[in-house]
């Protein structure tokens, strides 16, 4: 189980209104109460923060806002110690502009790094080498007036994209990845995965037949050269094989992309990511039917000896609460913890924290500040997390960088703690149930009904009690009818707690937002 934490958000131990790392290593001792036994951490590497840490200026290093290199060797020995992993973000696709590689790339175009990022003549009539777009809006050619070439960025012009395919460029961030290794690390997050290695004669991407206004400019063409290109496999697998020279040590990667492309970020016989993010909870609208399906598919598609795992929201997305509703989050929570594979919680998750309406003048988000008017600033899901109801919510002593949740005097940490029925009590408790039966942490997945309204499935393993899921995703009241007459099952974990205990036959009655798991004899 991985729990996201976004550091500027977390807890802020210095009172600047930005989180920390010795504010992380304050609030671990929740972290190890809630049941989690690996954090990732977004970029806390020095930076201009273009791109509030994903535009790094030197990779080896810790940005001062969020403490020094001891800070971080004390973090990482405070989550050892607790018997905890922990997973940096690795962001090898593109560095700040400001990293003194591009500063050498962009002096001339004799420098020796020119070719370290992706350089092109402009057409004869001046224009960008393609008609490649930014994810964040606008082209993603950036003029050097003083050397007269365009560079590549598929983000900000802030983050110019390394060349995957210059061997020193490699090197370089294999070098990185040992550094961090050789420190004690558990791992990395791989930023956009997908996107490290562009084709080779950089062609035009075509257009999306698809592509309404509403969407974001970026979409307005499909990425079929710019991102996925087969040789980005080659790359994977090398830094795999990094990884594998040292003991116990895993790669997640970023990963956008339809289930089967997906599944081929596995790598050949497993020689790619551990686990290449799966954001279809995301990405799929809140219908069983469908859910379920794509739950089928993915199963299906799993190659030989891959792990699966689901994720219902990150800094990128709207929080799930904000996308289903108060309710359905719980149900939402049900689902990430009992199917089958390593589930990722974003912080506040497991609070029920919402989205947050920034109003348009505190907007820091470049993605949202680029494309104005098209809501699509990633602000509201990156507020402060929410430890108590004092003035800023526990979570610093000065005004945070971003406006905290009008609801935390009673969303937060303290006061759903001691609380029975809070969000948090019910998170913990599907953690612990989750922990302590293999039949949930490595059993089988069974399908066992769908219909639009509800999803129910099995988890079993040798020597494990079985259990039965069954989740109503929808507000309406439903029955049916299991396909197993003879099954026995009772209640143990309910969005309805005044059911526990109870005996159900395979006449199946839920009201609308409920769900829960019961064991199963037969
Ligand atoms: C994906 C990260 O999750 C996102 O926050 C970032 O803006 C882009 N990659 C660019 O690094």
């Amino acid at each position: 189980m991985i729990y996201q934490i976004y550091p500027r958000s977390f807890k802020d131990s210095n009172a600047d209104g930005v989180g920390d790392l010795r504010g992380i290593v304050e609030k671990l001792d929740y972290l190890q109460w809630l049941g989690i036994n690996a954090i990732w951490i977004s970029p806390i590497y020095p930076s201009p923060m273009a791109d509030f840490g994903y535009d790094i200026s030197d990779y080896k290093n810790i940005h001062p806002l969020f403490g020094t290199m001891d800070d971080f060797d004390m973090l990482l020995s405070e989550v050892h110690s607790r018997g905890m992993k922990m997973l940096l973000d690795l962001v090898p696709n593109h560095s700040s502009s400001q990293h003194p590689w591009f500063l050498e790339s962009r002096s001339s175009r004799d420098s020796a790094k020119r070719n370290w990022y992706i350089w092109r003549d402009a057409k004869p009539d001046g224009s960008p080498p393609n008609n490649w777009l930014s994810v964040f809006g606008g082209p993603a050619w950036e003029w050097d007036p003083s050397t007269g070439q365009y560079y590549y960025h598929a983000f900000l012009k802030e983050q110019p994209d390394l060349n995957w395919r210059n061997p020193e460029v490699r090197e370089a961030i294999f070098d990185v990845m040992r550094f961090w290794l050789d420190k004690g690390v558990d791992g990395f997050r791989v930023d956009v995965m997908w996107h490290m290695v562009k084709d080779e004669q950089l062609r035009d991407n075509p257009p999306n037949p698809e592509y309404q206004p509403y969407m974001a400019d970026y979409e307005k063409l499909l990425p079929v050269y710019s991102t996925d290109q087969p040789e980005v496999h080659d790359a994977i697998r090398e830094m795999r094989r990094l990884l594998d020279g040292y003991d116990d040590r895993m790669m997640i990667g970023e990963v956008y992309l339809p289930i089967h492309k997906l599944m081929t970020y596995y790598g050949m016989d497993n020689s790619g990511a551990h686990l290449p993010f799966n954001f279809q909870l995301i990405s799929l609208p809140w219908e069983a039917d469908k859910i379920s399906i794509a739950v089928d598919e993915y199963e299906a598609a799993l190659p030989d000896g891959a792990w699966p795992n689901w994720v219902l929201g990150n800094h990128d997305q709207a929080r799930i609460r904000s996308r289903v509703g108060a309710e359905q989050a719980r149900v939402a929570a049900m689902m990430l913890l009992t199917l089958r594979g390593t589930p990722t919680i974003y912080y506040g998750e497991e609070l029920g924290m919402t989205d947050v309406a920034i109003p348009a003048e505190e907007i820091c988000d470049p993605q949202g500040l680029n494309m104005p008017g098209k809501n699509l600033s990633r602000d509201p899901a990156r507020t402060p997390m929410q430890w108590n109801d004092t003035k800023y919510a526990g979570f610093s002593e000065a005004r945070p960088w971003l406006r905290l949740s009008p609801a935390y005097k009673r969303i937060n940490v303290e006061a759903q703690k001691n609380d029975p029925h809070s969000f948090l009590s019910f998170y913990r408790r599907l953690i612990e149930l989750r922990q302590s039966h293999a039949s949930f942490t490595c059993g089988n997945f069974v399908p066992v009904f769908s219909n639009r309204q509800v999803m129910a499935y099995s988890r079993k393993a040798e020597g494990d009690d079985e259990f039965l899921i069954v989740l109503n995703l929808t507000h309406k009241p439903c029955s049916f009818e299991l396909p197993k007459p003879e099954l026995k099952a009772k209640i143990i974990l309910s969005t309805s707690p005044w059911l526990e205990g109870n005996e159900i036959g395979y006449m199946i009655d839920l009201n609308g937002d409920e769900a829960f798991v019961a064991t199963v004899s037969a």
